[in-house]
């Protein structure tokens, strides 16, 4: 297209809708369902223009005019607009909704905007929506056309349109709202739950994602699967061309998706509900997270046992065949905190029950205690209705999903079980053999929390379990509508399988006119498959699941946390497979039924930073993959990888399933992978897991400040260095916290990695290159599979330490240790330190008992200092700091002038050295400084002279 051609179509533009040419990288998709045609789309009031050869990938030929939209129809000039449908198609997909509220308000620096009109479907999610902590940046909101109504978020100090909706395409009609913007840069991340191959979004092209709490394991082995996963997580971080970094919240749990477009702009779209939106002003990355974090809730903090390394595997035979696998590992002297068992332990795949070959399980788990160990054992929400933990949820009075009409209830299927008999509870089938039912977790009654945790409650008195791990929480339905083909509505569905309307009244929520990407993608589906109805009823009976299917997950795993505080009286950890925005108050997350494969292990490392953003940062991938056989390579390296997670577990199926008489039989598949299968296995995992128990302390501060002030645990590297443009594309790397740099080898045959190190002071970590400064650029690092992990600290940083052994609960009592990386231009290090008992429940975390040291290191030409600060402590005995590691220190000690607080210290020499060549000064005396003293005092100095090398 020549300028003079586009400048003609442009005018052509203005006084027509229909024929308004616009650019193939800023096109408004009119037919994102299926059949569009030139003619179909002319009927829409849509443009056609084919997408010439060259033009990004997936431009849609039909495309809303930019007129498409509302305009104003009042502004009070304050927060009220009222916007009237004006000129430009219709809605496709109903009736346009006309006249809609547009309102804006501030939380904080927070820009909230909300669309809608009376009556229509939000979340119940609760958020505390406090103001972020970092109120230096402002953003305003403006209006930018009345006509064809369009709005600008502007961030103030810089003029930069954060959103500019002048793109055109404000629909909104009951069962599909649509909204779209251009965005300031292509530097997008986030969305979930997708498997992103990169963690940056391809902006030179169209791509959908939807969002659909879906079973489906991930499916990284393809270029580009955009399938929808576990959970649904409508949150995305923008870094604009000058570094500084904003991000848009929006909440709606309808079934939903976004389009990422190549001007770039995005087009997000939702079938019900309304436009909930949040924008997070930043101005860097960490503080778009704190604000996010305080708006919707602060991830909870998990247990310090739960930072073990875990070891689980679904096909164990027995208990015996479960404790073998643990033995042998404990044996091979591998660190391991948290043995789980995945539904094998149950009777018939019953919740709260236990297996014939399961009777020890108490008392193993009695042992498991006494050793420091820790169990986690798996739970599904799908209750078989013919057992007694059904009975009590009946006379409980606890709520389940149900059908909207009692002229619903298949009654072949309900008139099987007396206690389901006389309700209107939706039956459907998962593990169990015979029909389930599913609890509804939004009742507000708190009968079905009170049911809940009572079946817990019941349960650990018998199993004394420490953590729970719920999965098929979607939630997963099995076979629903699978026979539909032979079936005719209203006839006896097969067997006792869940049939759902698709038709007529009754099917109109899992028929909408607009069915999203989630069903386009699989042919022959519904919003149904894989799920329940549409039309069941959920809220106690009052809401369509049409609306809270994406909240399922997330309101199981607050129901499940408050049942394991109250059944443990502890803290713990629980893991949920669905999420939903602010997901991390109550649960972590694993990245579900992954494959062993190296494309896998390499999506983890962005699963795991993108859960991070998602406020959700207990969060690891299987490691060694759950699905298929994996390999003693991959598994050694996934290990590797994987001891960086902050969840980190080894999981795998031994179980194929196939289905014989539609019932699901499990026979012997894949083998074993627990790290003692194979020697070099299990001493990758042994050297990786030791170093990871070594820095726990770290980590669990990381963990406490993430909980405390809603700061990311893993990060990409362009969080800290979000002004050196090569970094976006970096993420095969991550950090620990803003310290700790890690880079793993992700791919086969292997004995190097290339890492990338940001501009600053790096030091390696590995034993063959240990306090050695690294070149700042890309360099290749030594990956052997028989070395640590590369991984590098920061300059700057003071971390905490603690001498590891196999469990934390006995690295607990072990010294602390302090590794200090002094920072270019002799700048001064600092560190912090949270600590408490690790398993005291506390509802406010800031009211919780612990401790908090500030670390601060300085040094001058004759002396060095090193400061501790005391913010907060707690009545617990804690182990002597005994080492003190220093890189980068360029003097010569006088090992005999050490003073703290004023009084002079011995310095034991025989096991303190310093190593000129490496400029590393290591100190270890045996008690050599008390922290309980430190915690005695407001400030403790330790100091000692030195002279220039
Ligand atoms: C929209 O209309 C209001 C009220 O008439 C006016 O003050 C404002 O300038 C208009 N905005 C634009 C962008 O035209
Ligand atoms: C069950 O609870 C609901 C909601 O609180 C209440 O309306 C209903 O009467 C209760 N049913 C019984 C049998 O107690
Ligand atoms: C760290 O210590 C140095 C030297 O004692 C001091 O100048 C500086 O203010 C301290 N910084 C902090 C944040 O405590």
């Amino acid at each position: 297209m020549d300028q003079k051609r586009l400048g003609i179509l442009i005018f052509l533009c203005l006084f027509s809708s229909t024929k308004c040419f616009v650019d193939v990288n800023r096109r408004v998709d009119c037919f994102p369902d299926l059949g569009a045609s030139q003619a179909a789309c002319t009927q829409r009031g849509c443009s056609w223009d084919a997408a010439p050869n060259g033009s990004p990938t997936g431009t849609p030929y039909c495309y809303y005019p930019t007129n498409t939209g509302y305009a104003v129809s009042s502004n009070d000039g304050k927060e009220n607009i009222q916007l009237t449908k004006q000129g430009g198609p219709a809605n496709p997909y109903g009736a346009d909704i006309s006249p809609l509220t547009f309102k804006t308000s501030k939380v904080g620096n927070v820009l909230e905007i909300s669309i809608g009109t009376t009556g229509r479907y939000t979340p119940p999610l609760n958020l505390p929506k406090q103001p972020p902590s970092n109120q230096a940046e402002t953003l305003n909101f403006q209006v930018t056309s009345n006509n064809t109504f369009s709005f600008k978020v502007t961030r103030q100090s810089t003029g930069r349109a954060l959103w500019d909706t002048s793109i055109g395409g404000l629909l909104f009609a009951d069962k599909y709202i649509q909204i779209a913007t251009l965005l300031p840069s292509d530097r997008i991340f986030g969305f979930g739950e997708h498997v992103h191959k990169k963690m940056k979004h391809d902006m030179t092209r169209y791509t959908t994602w939807p969002m659909f709490a879906r079973d489906i394991g991930p499916d990284s082995g393809s270029a580009l699967s955009t399938q929808n996963l576990y959970g649904t997580q409508p949150f995305y971080l923008c870094v604009e061309p000058d570094g500084k970094a904003h991000g848009v919240l929006i909440i709606n749990s309808n079934a939903q998706e976004v389009t990422l477009g190549p001007a770039p702009h995005l087009i997000y779209r939702t079938i019900g509900g309304q436009l909930d939106l949040a924008f997070f002003p930043g101005p860097k990355p960490e503080d778009v997270i704190q604000g996010f974090l305080a708006y919707i809730g602060r991830p909870f903090l998990p247990a310090y046992w739960a930072l073990g390394y875990q070891l689980c595997r679904w096909g164990y035979k027995n208990l015996a065949d479960m404790q073998a696998v643990i033995t042998r590992n404990q044996a091979a002297g591998i660190p391991l905190d948290v043995p789980y068992a995945d539904i094998d332990y149950m009777s018939h795949y019953e919740d709260f029950t236990e297996g014939d070959d399961w009777s020890g399980f108490p008392a193993y788990a009695q042992q498991l205690h006494s050793q420091g160990l820790h169990l986690i054992l798996i739970f599904d929400p799908a209750i078989e209705v013919d057992y007694s933990s059904f009975q009590r949820g009946i006379d409980q009075n606890a709520s389940f999903i149900e059908w909207p009409r009692f002229d619903l209830v298949p009654r072949q299927i309900q008139d099987q079980y007396p206690m389901a008999k006389s309700t209107k509870i939706m039956l459907g089938n998962v593990w169990p053999e015979r029909n389930t039912a599913f609890p509804d977790f939004l009742d507000t009654t708190g009968k079905t929390d009170a049911w809940w945790a009572g079946e817990f409650a019941r349960f650990h008195n018998i199993t004394p379990f420490d953590g729970m791990w719920i999965d098929m929480n979607e939630p997963s339905n099995f076979d629903t509508n699978v026979y539909s083909s032979n079936r005719v509505h209203g006839e006896a569905p097969t067997g006792d399988k869940l049939a759902c309307p698709i038709s007529g009244e009754d099917g109109k929520l899992d028929n909408p006119p607009y069915q999203t990407q989630a069903v386009y993608m699989h042919p022959g589906e519904n919003l149904c498959s894989k799920t329940l109805c549409m039309n069941a009823k959920t809220q106690r009976g009052t809401q369509d699941f049409y609306n809270t299917k994406n909240l399922y997950g997330w309101s199981e795993a607050r129901s499940t946390y408050a049942a394991l505080k109250s059944a443990t009286g502890k803290r713990g950890a629980v893991i949920s497979r669905s999420t939903f925005i602010s997901s991390g108050r109550y649960s972590g997350h694993w990245l579900g039924d992954n494959t062993a494969r190296w494309e896998d292990l390499q999506t983890s490392v962005i699963g795991a930073m993108e859960f991070n953003m998602f406020g959700i940062p207990y969060v690891g991938s299987d490691i060694c993959g759950f699905n298929g056989p994996t390999t003693e390579e991959l598994c050694l390296r996934w290990h590797q990888m994987g001891a960086f997670h902050s969840f980190s577990r080894n999981h795998n199926t031994q179980a194929k399933l196939s289905i014989i008489n539609s019932l699901y039989i499990k026979f012997k598949g894949d083998p074993a992978q627990d790290p003692a299968v194979w020697p070099s296995v299990a001493q990758a995992a042994k050297q990786a897991l030791t170093f990871r128990y070594q820095y726990l302390p770290y980590l669990y501060s990381l963990h406490y400040r993430a909980s405390l002030t809603g700061s990311t645990v893993v990060r990409p590297l362009f969080f800290e260095f979000p002004i050196d443009s090569e970094i976006f594309s970096i993420d095969r790397q991550f950090l620990w916290g803003s310290a700790l740099m890690i880079a793993p080898a992700l791919d086969p045959g292997v004995t190097t990695v290339r890492a990338y190190f940001p501009a600053d002071r790096w030091y390696s970590l590995q034993d063959e290159t240990y306090g050695n400064q690294m070149p700042v650029g890309y360099n290749t690092v030594n990956a052997a599979t028989t070395s640590l992990t590369p991984v590098f600290v920061r300059g700057g940083s003071i971390l905490p330490r603690q001498t590891p052994t196999t469990t934390t609960t006995s690295s607990r009592q072990n010294p602390f240790e302090m590794l200090i990386a002094v920072a270019a231009n002799a700048q001064p290090s600092f560190g912090e330190l949270f600590y408490d008992d690790g398993v005291t429940l506390f509802d406010d975390i800031t009211k919780n008992p612990h401790f908090s040291f500030n670390f601060n290191y300085s040094t001058g030409d004759t002396a060095a200092k090193l400061t501790f600060v005391t913010n907060d402590k707690m009545d617990l005995t804690l182990p002597t700091l005994d080492i003190i590691e220093i890189f980068g220190y360029e003097y010569y000690p006088d090992f005999n002038s050490f003073i703290w607080n004023g009084k002079s210290i011995n310095v034991n020499v025989q096991t303190s050295t310093y190593y000129p060549l490496r400029k590393m000064l290591y100190i270890k005396t045996k008690g050599l400084i008390d922290l309980n003293d430190v915690a005695s005092r407001a400030t403790s100095v330790l100091t000692w002279s030195h002279r220039v090398v």
